[in-house]
């Protein structure tokens, strides 16, 4: 008999979560607005709210943490961070900071200005936010493959360089200062890069003297991929294929809370000296002095003790086929999700679901709120609340996509958990017809709305 999958680890510590009814559901997810970032965590049963500084350290890390020294100025820990940096990713100067979206805003704040074209395969939100705070404009160059759940694409998260090449084209000169290329993509459901797409797009943008940066927050799930779906890379150990992945790369940054399984750490990663020395400067403004970055000593041990970790393939397997046992599950029980599955989360197409609902009602939302209220499971909307307005035309953006996405903590919940969520879904999904408005806003930030929206049901406007 072949023998059955089964997780590389084995559980030292628990923790509670908790069941609620349906009437304590109800009545909290109103008071929250309908915003599920407003409810605390033990109203919520399985959260599948983010897979970012959610997962569980090892007994490694943890004892990492024992050993970090916390001096102001050039710690061992930074050290020891820094040569795990080094070693994994190839890259000579490196900043800690405390997570993904800081290490945009340093970087940032020395290469984007006013009027600036930032490509990319679908920004992840912060980085557009990032971006476009700059008054800056982020352009969308994904394959059209990534907008149709159904087409089963091995490498969804690639770069079109046709539409890359026509923007190097028609921008002024001087006015793309980099590339970004977010690996997995998360915006287009976790999709990975493949490694030919990554060499062609670099060679493409030197040729334009345009350095390529990469937003590498699941670098190490996108390596799993390539090795699992690209052809010539069967028996490449992962660590090979994340340093030819780099080697393309002018530089990174990282939100270590995802891949580096730490629950807070991200940092900045470059081949220029030059930039490395302006970007110092921000760092210690917004950051931190740049041997600490805004970070403990012992988290920046436990950091490089994750970056090895998360890069050994049997983690990655665990971890990638938790992901697919959830949307096996989900599929064969009728239930339209981005496919092929993704990285770190299941993404399910809302526009199949509620095609009924109209869009300004806000299609994932309107399923995220009900299969929460179905079953306690929080999962988040990426669709037109997270794609904000226009900043120029204010006008609301509607995406070819409205996802729910359910995001899974790294070695935190079991295959049972995965099974309740399916079955949750499920019965959301049989009664999909029966749910017959959306919402509509009440209140909204200038900016990454999402994370503070609140909304109201429609039917009560309506009457
Ligand atoms: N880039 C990507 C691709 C991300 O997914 C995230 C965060 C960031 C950058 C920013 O990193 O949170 O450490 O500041 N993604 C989380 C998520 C929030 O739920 O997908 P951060």
């Amino acid at each position: 008999m072949n023998l059955p999958f089964a997780e590389s680890y084995k559980i030292k510590m628990v923790e509670q979560i908790h069941r609620s009814t349906r009437e304590d559901r109800l009545l909290w997810i109103e008071e929250a607005g309908y915003n599920l970032f407003n409810l605390k965590s033990e109203q919520v049963f399985i959260d599948l709210l983010t897979d970012s500084g959610t997962g569980a350290m090892s007994d490694k890390q943890w004892s990492e943490m024992m050993l970090g020294d916390e001096s102001y100025a050039g710690s061992s820990s930074f050290f020891k961070f820094r040569d795990a940096i080094r070693d994994i990713f190839g890259f000579e100067y490196i900043l800690p900071v405390h997570q993904g979206r800081a290490a945009e805003n340093v970087l940032f704040s020395v290469m984007i200005h006013e009027g600036d074209i930032v490509p990319g395969n679908s920004h992840f939100d912060t980085t557009k936010g990032h971006i476009e705070f700059r008054k800056a404009k982020a352009v969308d160059c994904t394959i059209d493959e990534a907008f149709d759940t159904t087409v089963k694409h091995p490498f969804k998260g690639n770069v079109d360089l046709n539409k890359l090449e026509d923007i190097l084209k028609a921008a002024p000169n001087g006015k793309i200062p980099m590339i970004v290329i977010t690996i997995t993509c998360n915006s287009s459901g976790g999709q990975p890069v493949s490694m030919q797409n990554m060499k062609d797009v670099s060679h493409l943008a030197h040729k334009y003297n345009i350095p390529v940066y990469y937003d590498s927050a699941r670098f190490a799930e996108n390596a799993y991929f390539i090795r699992k779906r690209e052809p010539g890379y069967e028996e490449t150990p992962i660590r090979e294929i994340v340093a030819e992945m780099f080697s393309y790369a002018d530089g990174m940054t990282m939100s270590s809370k995802k891949d580096a399984i730490v629950n807070m750490g991200g940092f900045i990663a470059l081949r220029s000296k030059d930039i490395f020395r302006q970007a110092s400067v921000f760092n210690i403004m917004f950051e931190g002095y740049i041997t600490y970055g805004g970070m403990s000593g012992r988290d920046l041990n436990a950091l490089a003790q994750g970056l090895y970790e998360g890069t050994e393939f049997d983690y990655l397997e665990t971890r990638v086929e938790q992901v697919a046992h959830l949307g096996k599950k989900l599929t064969e029980y009728g239930v339209p999700v981005q496919m092929p599955y993704g990285g770190h989360a299941i993404f399910v197409d809302a526009n199949r679901i509620l095609p009924h609902i109209p869009c300004e009602e806000f299609r994932a939302q309107t399923l995220a709120v009900e299969l929460y209220i179905e079953a306690g499971i929080r999962g988040v909307e990426i669709g037109a609340i997270m794609a904000d307005r226009d900043p120029l035309t204010r006008e609301n953006r509607f995406p070819a996509l409205e996802l729910l996405r359910l995001a899974i903590p790294r070695r935190v919940f079991t295959n049972n958990h995965m099974d309740y969520v399916a079955a949750a879904l499920s019965n959301v999904f049989e009664r999909r017809n029966s749910i017959k408005h959306g919402f509509r806003i009440e209140y909204e930030a200038p900016i990454m709305r999402h994370f503070t929206v609140k909304l109201a049901r429609m039917e009560y406007a309506i009457g």
